[in-house]
């Protein structure tokens, strides 16, 4: 049985992670840094480096000691490389080059997105591949095709913001905390969704790529009139947000063939009403419909040990002089969303 401490700091969460081959999270412990950067209303990188620099060595003390495994047990010691805030991805990947050399243990440098793209696997065991991924995040938007390790192909992405940043936007236009998505998902609640006319960018193109920087701005729009509830803004904002995912999703379907599973990864999983959305799309593609428990939806620490685990058998271990990557793209042969900006 081989056993993998995961590390992750890419963002805002400072995270640690024991996973071994048969599923199991033997120990983890995950520091949200909200609290420090919610006076911003967002990730401040400078900020966020230097909580992740403070925390990360006392957390992996603690896991190690709580399961009584010492550092040469290890099979491997994977660290997220990239993408990300990049003073954040040194300062784990760093601790993690620095415990390799000291044990031997070879080092793995993972992509975060692997880590997403991989965590429903960890959850289920059922899941094989190929299989659908649609990854929306804080810092990601995108539909893949998953069909093994190191292999995906990217169908879609965003020319613009981010879904997860889209719900924090409108978070902040409507006055609610950081981080924004379960904010305007619980304000939603409240809210009628046909209230409050908003586009749907690019939905009906026929390329499946992603827009919400329109989507966002007609939110402050319906704001600033002053003629709408804040909870119709967001049940409304919400739908627009649903009905362009669902959108875009079926071109994709279309463009990758059959594939048996559609999976949800990344932080804007964790919102109900996208994932019954889904379940019901899946259901019509007779696809089966996987995501991931909530807290291997957002950041953790575990999908990085747990795409570590996957990579071993391929026996390409990273050397002590890898680089960490603020942009990684996991499939480095898609072309750029037409009219895309500057995000990877
Ligand atoms: O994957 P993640 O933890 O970090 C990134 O890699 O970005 O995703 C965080 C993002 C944030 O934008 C957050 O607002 C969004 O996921 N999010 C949600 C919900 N929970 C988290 N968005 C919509 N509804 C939610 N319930
Ligand atoms: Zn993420």
């Amino acid at each position: 049985m081989a056993i993998v401490l995961g590390i992750e700091s890419s963002c805002d969460e400072t995270a640690v992670a024991l996973v071994n081959s048969e599923r199991q999270i033997i120990a983890q412990r995950i520091a949200s840094q909200d609290e420090e950067h919610a006076p911003y209303g967002g990730v401040v990188p400078e900020i966020a480096a230097r909580a992740h620099a403070e925390r990360l060595a006392p957390m992996i003390e603690a896991v190690l000691e709580e399961t009584g495994i010492a550092l040469p047990d290890l099979d491997a010691i994977a660290a997220t490389a990239g993408p990300g805030l990049i003073g954040g991805v040194m300062v784990g990947l760093v601790s993690a080059k620095a415990l390799a050399m000291a044990s031997g243990v070879p080092l793995l440098a993972i992509n975060h997105l692997e880590g997403h793209a991989l965590s429903p696997r960890l959850a289920d065991a059922e899941l094989a591949f190929p299989y659908a991924l649609l990854l929306v995040s804080g810092g990601h938007c995108q539909i893949l095709r998953v069909d093994g390790v190191g292999q995906y192909r990217r169908f879609a992405t965003t020319i613009d913001d981010a879904l997860g940043e889209a719900f924090d936007k409108t978070a902040k236009l409507l006055g609610l905390g950081y981080p924004g998505g379960p904010a305007v998902e619980q304000l939603a609640l409240e809210g009628d969704p046909q209230a409050v006319p908003l586009p749907r960018p690019l939905v009906g193109s026929g390329e499946p790529h992603f827009s919400f920087a329109g989507l966002k701005s007609a939110v402050l729009r319906a704001k600033e009139s002053g003629q709408h509830a804040d909870a119709d803004i967001a049940a409304s904002f919400q739908q627009a947000a649903i009905d362009c995912l669902i959108d875009r999703l079926r071109i994709a379907l279309e463009a990758m063939g059959p594939v048996p599973a559609l999976v949800v990864a990344g932080g804007v999983a964790a919102n109900k009403a996208i994932r019954s959305a889904l379940e019901e799309m899946a259901a019509k593609h007779s696809m089966r419909f996987v995501a991931p428990p909530l807290a291997l939806c957002t950041d953790n620490a575990a999908m990085i040990a747990w795409a570590g685990i996957e990579r071993l058998p391929l026996g390409q271990f990273d050397p002590l002089d890898v680089s960490a990557r603020p942009r990684w793209p996991l499939d480095p042969e898609a072309e750029p969303a037409r009219g895309a900006g500057v995000k990877a």
